[in-house]
């Protein structure tokens, strides 16, 4: 820990929204408000930087944010950002608006670009975990997935509906990019029949085998999950390769898609976001820096930026072994 005067701390979201990033933004504005420390929201992710898209912000900037979904301080994918040159330039916008540090909020995509600013100009950053997809390395929950899962139940209760009142077998695509967090959490939360992730693999022979199981004798219809990245394929190709086997059962196939990653955020993800916030001003102002601020067993942690963002996290396996038990 190096501890530098921060009289001034920049914010902004970058990579995929997730529901919950206005409420961590409120949090960085009004602790910021609190403790007397100039803050300023920098508008679509790095690129806002780059064009020194700079608004400063009050405690009353933030009112009314904590329930809605998406980002106010918009996002954007800053192809730019990941070459030097650039990052170079940034830190000149950033001394030229007399920002002192930053508070990242995105994914671990947003998180090298925090650290490179960190390790190639000492900049103090801190990064808030804000991904749908909860894939991030040194922290329970990331911002958003309560509310990605959440929906997806939503949606797959009432898919379950029509699956059983016409005997069909649905196979629904959530989202997750590699990692099967929001795909283990619905299959649980909507008892789903079987569940496909990335992080263990499954035949297409033995889920047929499954489906076809004497247990299952007396269901007619099911929900399968297919998580984005599953090793079988799309949740389209999964149900072409199933029905090519099982010929007589009728299938159908939704892709829940972006539908994830907005609405409102569940009052989990606001008090997640909202406490992750806040450490993250009073991580910087303690002298924290390069460093991610998670939450363990309901604890504030400080995780390296580094391995948040070259660690990777999988699902916990007894988890995925009882969402299977329960399957029967
Ligand atoms: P996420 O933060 O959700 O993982 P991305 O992977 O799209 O999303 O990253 C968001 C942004 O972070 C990128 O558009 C880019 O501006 C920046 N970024 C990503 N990777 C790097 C990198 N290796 N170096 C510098 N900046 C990066
Ligand atoms: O990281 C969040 C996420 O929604 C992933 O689940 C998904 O793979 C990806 O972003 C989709 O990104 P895009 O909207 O750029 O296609």
């Amino acid at each position: 820990m190096n501890k530098k005067e921060i009289k001034h701390i920049g914010v902004l979201t970058s990579g995929g929204d997730a529901p919950g990033m206005n409420a961590a933004v409120r949090a960085v504005v009004r602790t910021c408000a609190y403790l007397d420390v100039q803050a300023t929201a920098i508008m679509h992710g790095y690129s806002g930087i780059l064009n020194k898209e700079f608004v400063p912000m009050k405690a009353h900037s933030v009112s009314k944010v904590i329930s809605m979904g998406g980002t106010i301080l918009k996002s954007s994918r800053c192809l730019e950002f990941k070459e030097r040159e650039y990052r170079a330039k940034a830190v000149e916008n950033l001394r030229e608006a007399g920002i002192d540090a930053l508070v990242v909020i995105g994914g671990d995509g947003s998180f090298r670009g925090a650290h490179s600013l960190y390790t190639e100009f000492n900049v103090p950053v801190v990064g808030v975990p804000g991904t749908i997809d909860n894939d991030i390395y040194g922290t329970d929950f990331t911002i958003g997935f309560d509310t990605a899962v959440n929906t997806a139940v939503t949606a797959i209760d009432k898919i379950r509906d029509t699956a059983d009142s016409h005997n069909l077998i649905f196979f629904v695509e959530v989202m997750g990019r590699d990692a099967g967090f929001i795909g283990l959490d619905t299959a649980i939360s909507t008892g789903a029949e079987a569940i496909l992730i990335p992080d263990y693999t499954t035949t297409v022979e033995e889920l047929c085998r499954f489906l076809k199981h004497d247990r299952r004798q007396s269901k007619s219809s099911g929900i399968i999950i297919v998580s984005e990245g599953c090793r079988l394929g799309n949740a389209t190709e999964v149900a072409a390769k199933v029905k090519e086997k099982l010929p007589e059962f009728e299938t159908r196939v939704t892709t829940l898609g972006h539908v994830q990653r907005g609405g409102s955020p569940t009052s989990a993800d606001r008090v997640l976001a909202s406490v992750l916030g806040s450490e993250a001003v009073n991580a910087l102002l303690n002298g924290w820096e390069d460093v991610m601020i998670g939450q363990k067993a309901g604890e504030t942690v400080y995780v390296p930026l580094e391995d948040a963002c070259y660690k990777s996290r999988t699902v916990q396996e007894r988890k995925y072994v009882i969402a299977r038990m329960l399957a029967i």
